[in-house]
């Protein structure tokens, strides 16, 4: 765990999330023309996992079951997709939550399954190559009622129940709470709901015994609600962001990859960028990114399914991962999206 953490944590580097449930990958093909089948699901993922320039800013790569398992003619034999990663120098994780469920007696709320069998599923993932894993949290926010404690204290008692079983099986996990941008709310509010699904994380990691010094975090950035009136700076996010992650994360933690959370590509960008710009900010944890649409988009839509494109597809997501390495650096700036 202490070798895959240094070559996940490594500094000039962040994560690939493509682990996209079938049902979203399907919706995103489907956005895009492409038809959603699983031979597609297959090409689109060989595709990314195919970018031979990968591993010059990525090193590791977030894979749903179904691309772990998957395998592919590649012109002179058959190989596992999986290992198209491996061949571009980048470590496999993989989503092993199994998505959400309705929080019984709270409306609109969620809870994160898959704890039962996850022990011998963990040693399964492991044998195929897998040396870390992910699962997911979600908090969805209003003024008032939401999220409830109910809700945090659920999903932060399944993160802590997970993060343990994979430290057991030798894989890193990484914990991923997400408040979710959807609503009107203000950046304050984000903020403070943030601090307490991290606070409660953090106490249940604790009192399930789970070594601080052996996970990841996975949190969002502290953003106004999408469908506010409110346009935050990349400044005021650094800013709200930092003073969250300080209070609520021990600095035994090694280190926070962060979410994209519907941000477009430049907009992650430059608030990666912020974080790593702010003057005098010394911090206990490496900060990266772990970004599945900000960067894969628009790689997607450029290929569009057609083996042609596969080149200027693999381009651009070259280019937004070499924009969130510049901006882990404080080197972004927006005539780098025009070069
Ligand atoms: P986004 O960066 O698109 O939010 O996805 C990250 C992720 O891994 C969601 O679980």
């Amino acid at each position: 765990m202490i070798d895959t953490l240094r070559a996940l944590l490594v500094p000039g580097k962040g994560l690939l999330a493509m682990d996209e449930s079938v049902g979203t990958c399907n919706q995103r093909l489907v956005a895009a023309g492409i038809a959603p089948t699983p031979e597609m699901r297959q090409a689109y993922r060989a595709l990314l996992l195919g970018t031979p320039q990968l591993g010059e800013g990525i090193g590791g790569v977030i894979l749903h079951d179904e691309t772990l398992r998957q395998s592919l003619d590649n012109g002179r034999a058959m190989v596992s997709t999986a290992q198209l990663a491996q061949d571009a120098g980048v470590l496999i994780g993989i989503k092993v939550d199994l998505g959400t469920q309705e929080l019984p007696g709270h409306a609109g709320e969620k809870v994160t399954e898959g704890l039962d069998g996850l022990a011998p599923r963990l040693q399964a993932y492991r044998a195929l190559g897998a040396r870390f894993a992910k699962w997911r949290g979600v908090c969805s926010v209003d003024d008032l009622a939401r999220p409830s404690l109910a809700c945090i204290e659920a999903n932060a008692h399944a993160l802590a129940r997970y993060a343990g079983l994979c430290q057991a099986a030798g894989l890193v996990p990484i914990v991923e709470p997400e408040v979710l941008m959807a609503g009107p709310h203000s950046l304050a509010r984000c903020q403070q709901v943030t601090e307490a699904l991290l606070g409660s994380v953090f106490s249940q990691l604790q009192r399930q015994g789970v070594a601080l010094e052996l996970l990841i975090l996975k949190p969002n950035m502290v953003i106004s609600g999408q469908d506010g009136p409110q346009q935050d700076s990349a400044a005021e996010v650094a800013r709200a962001t930092l003073q969250c992650l300080r209070r609520a994360v021990p600095a035994a933690v090694p280190g926070i990859v962060l979410l994209s959370g519907g941000q477009s590509g430049p907009q992650a960008s430059s608030r990666l960028n912020a974080l790593h710009a702010v003057p005098d900010a010394s911090l206990p944890w490496a900060v990266s990114f772990s970004f599945a649409r900000a960067l894969q988009h628009p790689a997607l839509e450029i290929w569009a399914g057609q083996a042609s494109q596969q080149g200027a597809a693999r381009a651009a997501l070259m280019h937004r991962v070499r924009c969130n390495v510049a901006a882990l650096r404080g080197r972004y700036t927006a005539e780098l999206e025009n070069p």
